[in-house]
């Protein structure tokens, strides 16, 4: 796991730019493994930017996979994390609708939804890259506290505190669903390349117990640790809390150019 310690969101979002860049750069058909919340979003913002300026790489050919879903909102809710992701990313980058996949929260299919987006991601090799952010509870994706390591993706019921940090999305508490499709842990260590994003003094404590705590299922994203390839692009305030934030600064600083992360 290499931890890397930024100055600030924006910081987060340049760096993380360019590592999807440099994916799609090498590999045009890329899978793209996409988050929401609102910690990708400078991501997600400096895409689109480098994108409309010219400087980016065509997207025409990758795909894109979204970690997680609500289950039980109206067909097209703009906080559906399908709207959301081509509201904020995929539209503007120019990848067409049908190239972006999620696991699909329709009541009649929702038994075998699970192994249907499973089933989506073999057929295309996996995902190169994984953008992931952490819940204020340690959550990967959507998966709580007490979900399987070995999990795939399946329906979860959200915790109450999950439900009152994605509260702000909404009008109300009331409105933030009960339920969610979500990919599974195993199913995240599947990708190649995961690159979790932490910002704020909330991420803190989630961040400190998944990369220099315990592997345990209390802390979903400890499972991370057991990836041969994890970039932490981590500020000041989500970093405060990890005892060896020197010891990764100082392996930043001396990391030899060719290496890239
Ligand atoms: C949601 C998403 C996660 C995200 C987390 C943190 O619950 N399902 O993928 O990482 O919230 O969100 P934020 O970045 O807004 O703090």
């Amino acid at each position: 796991m290499e931890v890397v310690p930024l100055a600030g969101a924006e910081e987060i979002g340049r760096v993380a730019a360019d590592v999807i860049e440099s994916v799609v750069r090498r590999r045009p058909e890329a899978v793209l493994g996409l988050a929401t919340g609102s910690t990708p979003l400078p991501t997600y913002r400096e895409l689109v930017r480098r994108h409309r300026a010219g400087e980016g790489p065509s997207y025409r050919r990758v795909r894109c996979f979204n970690l997680d879903e609500y289950v039980g909102l109206p067909d097209g809710h703009p906080e559906s994390y399908r709207a959301t992701i081509a509201r904020e990313l995929t539209d503007d980058l120019g990848i067409e609708p049908g190239r972006v996949a999620g696991p699909d929260p329709s009541p009649a299919g929702l038994a075998d939804a699970g192994e249907r987006y499973e089933a989506a991601l073999e057929a295309v090799g996996g995902v190169d890259v994984q953008l992931l952010g952490i819940g204020s509870d340690g959550h990967l994706a959507f998966n709580e506290p007490g979900s399987s390591l070995g999990s795939l993706t399946r329906i979860k019921t959200l915790t109450e505190q999950t439900r009152q940090d994605n509260a702000r999305f909404f009008g109300s508490l009331e409105e933030v669903p009960h339920h969610v499709l979500t990919q599974g842990l195993a199913t995240i260590l599947r990708a190649r390349h995961l690159v979790l994003l932490a910002s704020g003094a909330g991420k803190a404590e989630a961040l400190a117990a998944a990369v220099e705590g315990p592997v345990s299922a209390s802390c979903p994203a400890s499972v991370l640790q057991h990836h041969p390839h994890v970039t932490v692009l981590v500020d000041d305030a989500a970093g405060a809390r990890l005892d060896r934030l020197d010891h990764y600064r100082e392996v930043y600083d001396a990391k030899p150019a060719w290496q890239g992360l």
